[in-house]
């Protein structure tokens, strides 16, 4: 890992330690619904490199059906509200077949709730204790404006289109239409 994936990480951890200090004056939130998991992936490519704040860990990114009906203009992406992505988070970067992810990270559109920020709700979910963490500062947000600039994953979005903050949106990570990987994208 290199000295900025080591310090995205350490950010992380303290952002979710500070988080769960003041986790009594935060209402219960269930932003993630049960069944996420047999959504469909926003990309194909096997997510088991490292990213900042990620290290290595294997992830997969399941969006539901509303989030599929975006659109693209010469403006750019843009997901209707509502749209939920959820990135599921394991421990290592090879799962055994059938291993739980340890966390979840997820976007929600929701431009008129409070804690959005760029029309986003940006949410961990500890798997472990269940619950739910709205990220109210801009720690996800910052990042994620990368992808809508150049950068280094999927197409690389080197037009710098617009993305409304999403690096994996369907049909855009620069894989061949029915295009097959040789690694599954699931570890089942
Ligand atoms: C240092 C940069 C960085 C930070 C900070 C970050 N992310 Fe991400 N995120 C990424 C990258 C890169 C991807 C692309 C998918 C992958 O490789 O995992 C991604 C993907 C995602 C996705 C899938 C949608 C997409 O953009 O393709 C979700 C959901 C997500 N992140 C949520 C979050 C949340 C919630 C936080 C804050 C707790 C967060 N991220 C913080 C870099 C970051």
């Amino acid at each position: 890992m290199d000295r900025h994936s080591r310090t995205a990480v350490s950010v992380l951890a303290l952002a979710l330690a500070l988080l769960a200090s003041c986790s009594r004056q935060t209402a219960p939130v269930d932003h993630i619904p049960d069944g996420y998991a047999s959504w469909r992936t926003t990309t194909k490519i096997r997510l088991d490199y490292p990213i900042p704040g990620h290290e290595d860990r294997f992830r997969i990114i399941h969006m539901n059906d509303l989030g599929f009906s975006f659109s693209r203009s010469p403006v750019g992406v843009s997901f209707p509200i509502g749209t939920t992505i959820v990135k599921q988070v394991f421990a290592t970067s090879s799962p055994a077949a059938g291993e739980e992810p340890i966390m979840l990270t997820a976007m929600v559109k929701a431009p008129d709730e409070p804690l959005s920020r760029g029309g986003w709700l940006w949410i961990v979910k500890d798997l472990a204790k269940g619950q739910e963490t709205v990220f109210g500062g801009d720690f996800c947000y910052a990042c994620h404006g990368n992808a809508n600039e150049a950068h280094p994953y999927g197409d690389k979005n080197q037009s710098e289109e617009f993305r409304d903050y999403v690096f994996f949106v369907p049909g855009l990570d620069g894989m061949a239409p029915g295009a097959v990987t040789d690694a599954p994208a699931s570890p089942r």
